[in-house]
């Protein structure tokens, strides 16, 4: 049975730090509000003139070092995003330009805060079904430049980054104890498609438009959702709560995260908590905090790291990892 295993995986934060502090003398917010009710310290924002596919090509030139593998390896890229380069082409496509590559395919996935979930499960099943060897996953966002930096409400809570990861086709028996992806699942509601989204774009107002977000109802079906598609993918795999050694979630929000930790029983230790430094990176968000737990040693080879997060759409789906 092919598994599509995981052989490294790399990210890349622009440089310039913002505080609370800083949006305070912008915004008619605080420090203490927004630690409060997110968790959030600090974020990253992209230079001018720093794009997505920028951060993307650096994540996934890191990824690929630690893979030990070379860009010329690579069959397929796969690029999670909502804050493309360009309407098109696809940004993966320059980040394949970036990289040398001059063979195999690369295309963009848009599932908002869910991207690199999408991304890893599309580029699972193609590696499973034989259509690609090797496939670069990346998660990359600028959302600092889709952001109403005078709605308080929103302009606090996101941040840019990017992070990749190098899979491989490898064999397993078909059993949890194989290395690679278990089991991925993907849902998505349009009937919320209002809660979060970006007023514009090429159809309707020709611009790129600014993200709006009703955040409390988000936030309500965050927590529900998040603990079924959890349940759903560990039964897909024949694995319980207790089998998992890290929960590696989307980083939007703090009290959601601990939420999910704590209806899986697992405790804080086990979790993976990125958003205090990061904020919300969408799609980036995931591959951001798997690198910093792989890079500080907490995930090694053989553990199970459980991958869920929710966002506009709504989409949400998680994938299940024998690291
Ligand atoms: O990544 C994709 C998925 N997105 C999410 O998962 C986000 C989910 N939602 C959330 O994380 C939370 O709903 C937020 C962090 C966005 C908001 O937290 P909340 O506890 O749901 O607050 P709220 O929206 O109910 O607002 C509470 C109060 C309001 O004032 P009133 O009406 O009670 O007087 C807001 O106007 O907080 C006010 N508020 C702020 N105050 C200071 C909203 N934003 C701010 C702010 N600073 N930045």
């Amino acid at each position: 049975m092919i598994r599509s295993v995981v052989e490294g995986c790399g990210a890349y934060l622009p440089e310039r730090v913002v505080t609370n502090e800083e949006l305070a003398r912008k915004v008619d917010t605080s420090d203490e509000w927004i630690v409060q009710r997110t968790g959030i310290r600090t974020r990253h924002i992209a230079a001018e003139g720093e794009f997505t596919s920028h951060l993307a090509t650096r994540a996934a030139s890191r990824a690929l070092e630690r893979a030990g593998m070379a860009a010329s390896a690579i069959d397929m890229i796969v690029l999670a995003t909502s804050t493309p380069d360009q309407t098109f082409p696809a940004t993966a496509t320059a980040v394949q330009a970036n990289l040398g590559l001059t063979r195999g395919a690369a295309f963009d996935v848009q599932a908002v805060c869910s991207g690199f979930v999408y991304g890893l499960a599309v580029a699972d099943s193609m590696i499973r079904n034989g259509m690609a060897g090797t496939a670069l996953v990346i998660g990359a966002e600028t959302f600092s430049r889709i952001l109403d930096w005078n709605d308080r409400s929103t302009c606090v809570l996101f941040g840019d980054g990017a992070g990749a990861v190098v899979l491989r086709a490898g064999h397993g028996q078909g059993t949890p104890d194989d290395r690679g992806i278990l089991a991925s699942t993907l849902h998505s509601d349009g009937r919320q498609h209002d809660l979060l989204y970006v007023d514009g774009g090429p159809s309707t107002t020709r611009t790129a438009g600014y993200l709006r977000m009703q955040g409390r109802e988000v936030f309500k079906h965050a927590v529900t959702n998040l603990a079924a598609v959890v349940g759903e993918t560990l039964n897909k795999a024949g694995l319980k709560p207790e089998a998992i050694d890290w929960l590696v979630p989307h980083q939007a929000n703090k009290r959601i995260i601990d939420g999910t930790g704590r209806k899986l029983g697992l405790s804080s230790d086990k979790v993976v908590l990125t958003v205090d430094r990061h904020a919300n990176t969408s799609a980036a968000s995931i591959p951001l905090a798997l690198d910093a737990a792989v890079a500080d040693g907490r995930i090694r080879r053989g553990h199970v790291v459980l991958l869920e997060a929710m966002g506009g759409g709504l989409t949400w789906g998680a994938n299940l990892i024998r690291w």
